[in-house]
């Protein structure tokens, strides 16, 4: 007998029109679209083409006229600052209409773009939402970026206004936001109209006159804004992130294909129901925290969680359990990293004890391969089933879960399970055939991409085709290799570029290159990442000093370790930087990064063949054998 998921999967596939027709009926259009699915080459098809439809609406407003006005939308739990709040969908909707407001005030229309950089608190999801009720397109920035990340996206997306708060807040230390804010407007060529700041109380801004103006003096006066339909094209945000280059990548998110893959998302994937709590323990300003903090829960009228801490030392290491135990979480959405960081501390799970977690009944996790020891402990550990899941930031949803929504199937270690409906991933060679099962290669997805996924980036769509499309005829290139087994089962073990992810953060090792090279005291340098035990990846940099540069031992390294840290933010994790006497290159002069990376972990490899001097390796094996011995 068919099971539930093998049945939705071959549904989506053999009649997608029926199966997305059916899925948009979850959402309320303004106009109905013409066709489900419009037809064309490469990824000029077009889902839902035709409709109208208000993001902010289906995700707040409809909610409050269906009953759920007095459902909490939004719970606020910040160890960092020892408070909670809760705002109903009713309130929500209040304060969301009159931010839009706001921003109408500031001369943002429908299509302008608004630049975000905000810590995890409520009025983030308020300023989004609030540029979705206007058809503005919000850009939000991380705020773990420093100056360089945030003025490049500033310069991509030429915001009309830019919405920051005085600062964010990590263990220990206050991080100023606006002077970091200031230093990226002034190195952008672009300059925005307006910055609203909100000022927070463990930090007070410095206003610009003319330009910036606070949050609460944003809201004086102005006149409560209704939704805007937009056509399902139009873009509801833009979300930068790491490719090979310094150069972020814009990704483009819909509307309507975006509404509809994330509401039967929360249902089908995750199994969530409207009125259960759903907590995504990311950051507003990745794709999970844009997908499942702010969008998905809230298009399912779902209660979701805006958790300003960490896994550990907010106070400890049971800052999960007690929020899933306060606030009724039935799902729960972590990285890897994070139950690494909490099984360090504490290895038996004591914490978690204390806690009444009855209502938690699925654990997901993603941003990284969840190495099965991590996977293993959790479940033991938690004693729910614990659901390792794909995706990227272009795709905006699960690519490969185990849909617990439709049905749970066995779980294997090691792997994020089998393509959810809408998506046919194959695992093909250098020729784009596919290879047999348990054969490694490049991830792909075949065309069409289902609702959601992205069909290009900001203003750059000849990057969008170059970097995706063309590698492999008719197939989206994920960047990711990896196998399917002879189950279906696909596993995932690496990237096929120099994108790392660090702590479940996805960085560019080309990026910091860019910054490394920039010291003056550096001829040539090559980043990459290493295996680190809490962290998945860590960047590490060797550089290569111009000729008769003499510094202090130590000195240089840690001058760009420092300039990282400024240039691309703390939450590179560049920590380790080496000065090496030569690079190893093929004889064309490309710089061999994954034999680099091979050393610098141990692990056997191959001397390449192309390799201009053998002795080079030799050097490295002495210099990080050595260093691991010291
Ligand atoms: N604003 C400013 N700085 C930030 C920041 C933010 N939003 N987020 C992180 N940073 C800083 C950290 O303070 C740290 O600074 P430090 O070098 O001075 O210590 C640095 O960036 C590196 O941060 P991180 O890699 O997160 O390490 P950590 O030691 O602070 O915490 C974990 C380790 C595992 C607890 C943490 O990485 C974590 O919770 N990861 C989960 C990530 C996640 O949810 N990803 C989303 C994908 S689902
Ligand atoms: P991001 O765009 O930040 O979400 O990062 C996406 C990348 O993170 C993917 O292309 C993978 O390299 C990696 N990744 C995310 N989830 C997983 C997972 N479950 N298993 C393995 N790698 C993952």
């Amino acid at each position: 007998m068919t099971g539930k998921y093998e049945s939705a999967w071959r549904e989506a596939k053999e009649t997608p029109e029926a199966f997305w027709g059916k899925a948009a009926e979850l959402i309320e259009w303004e106009t109905p679209y013409d066709a489900v699915f419009t037809p064309a080459p490469a990824a000029d098809y077009r889902w839902f083409a035709g409709g109208r439809l208000n993001t902010c609406f289906n995700a707040v407003d409809r909610h409050v006229r269906d009953g759920r006005a007095d459902q909490t939308a939004l719970i606020y739990d910040s160890p960092l600052t020892g408070s909670q709040q809760k705002l109903t969908y009713c309130e929500l909707k209040d304060r969301v209409a009159m931010f839009a407001g706001a921003l109408r005030a500031c001369g943002v229309e429908t299509g302008d773009r608004v630049v975000i950089y905000m810590p995890m608190v409520p009025e983030t999801a308020i300023a989004m939402l609030a540029c979705a009720r206007i058809g503005a397109v919000h850009s939000v920035v991380f705020g773990g970026f420093a100056v360089a990340e945030l003025a490049a996206r500033i310069e991509d997306a030429k915001p009309k206004v830019v919405v920051a708060a005085s600062c964010g807040l990590e263990p220990g230390r206050v991080v100023n936001y606006k002077p970091l804010l200031d230093a990226a407007i002034d190195q952008s060529a672009h300059k925005p109209d307006r910055c609203i700041i909100l000022q927070r109380p463990q930090s007070t801004a410095s206003m610009q006159e003319g330009r910036d103006i606070e949050w609460q003096q944003a809201l004086e006066g102005v006149e409560p804004a209704d939704c805007v339909p937009v056509d399902a094209g139009h873009p509801l945000y833009v979300l930068y992130t790491s490719g090979t280059t310094g150069r972020p990548k814009g990704v483009v998110r819909d509307n309507g294909g975006h509404a509809v893959a994330l509401i039967w998302s929360m249902q089908n994937v995750y199994g969530c129901q409207p009125g259960e709590t759903y907590w995504a323990a990311s950051d507003v300003g990745w794709v999970v925290g844009h997908s499942y903090i702010v969008y998905g829960p809230l298009l399912n009228g779902s209660t979701t969680i805006l958790y300003e801490g960490k896994p550990v030392g907010t106070p400890d290491a049971g800052a999960f359990w007690r929020v899933i135990a306060e606030h009724g979480v039935s799902t729960f959405f972590t990285a890897p990293t994070a139950i690494r960081a909490i099984r360090q501390q504490d290895p038996d799970a004591s914490l978690l004890k204390q806690y009444d977690l009855s209502k938690l009944r699925t654990v997901f996790l993603a941003g990284e391969r969840c190495d099965p020891p991590t996977l293993e402990w959790s479940r033991e550990k938690i004693g729910v089933p614990v659901v390792d899941h794909w995706w990227q930031t272009e795709t905006g949803w699960p690519i490969v879960a185990n849909c617990v929504g439709l049905e749970q199937l066995p779980i294997k270690s090691g792997s994020p399970t089998r393509p959810v409906p809408g998506w046919t991933v194959a695992v093909v060679n250098e020729k784009g055939e596919d290879v047999p099962a348990n054969a490694t290669g490049a991830i792909v997805c075949r065309l069409p991409l289902p609702p959601g996924a992205l069909n290009t980036l900001w203003h750059d769509d000849d990057r969008f085709r170059r970097d995706y499309l063309k590698r492999y005829a008719g197939c989206y290139q994920t960047g990711d290799a990896g196998y399917i087994d002879e189950d279906g089962y696909l596993f995932v073990m690496s990237r096929t570029d120099d994108v790392i992810n660090t702590a479940g953060h996805r960085l560019s090792t080309g990026a910091m290159e860019e910054v490394v090279a920039s010291h003056p005291a550096v001829a040539e340098c090559a980043v990459v990442g290493v295996a680190d035990a809490l962290k998945g990846q860590v960047p590490v940099g060797l550089i290569v000093l111009k000729a008769g540069v003499e510094a202090k031992q130590g000195e240089i390294e840690r001058e760009v370790i420092a300039l990282v840290r400024d240039k691309i933010g703390p939450v590179a994790a560049f920590k380790t930087c080496q000065i090496v006497a030569r690079l190893p290159k093929t004889r064309s002069g490309k710089i061999l990064r994954k034999t680099i990376r091979a050393i610098i972990d141990a692990e056997p490899y191959q001397q390449p063949a192309t390799i201009e001097d053998p002795a080079v390796l030799v050097e490295l094996e002495r210099l990080f054998r050595t260093r691991e011995t010291a």
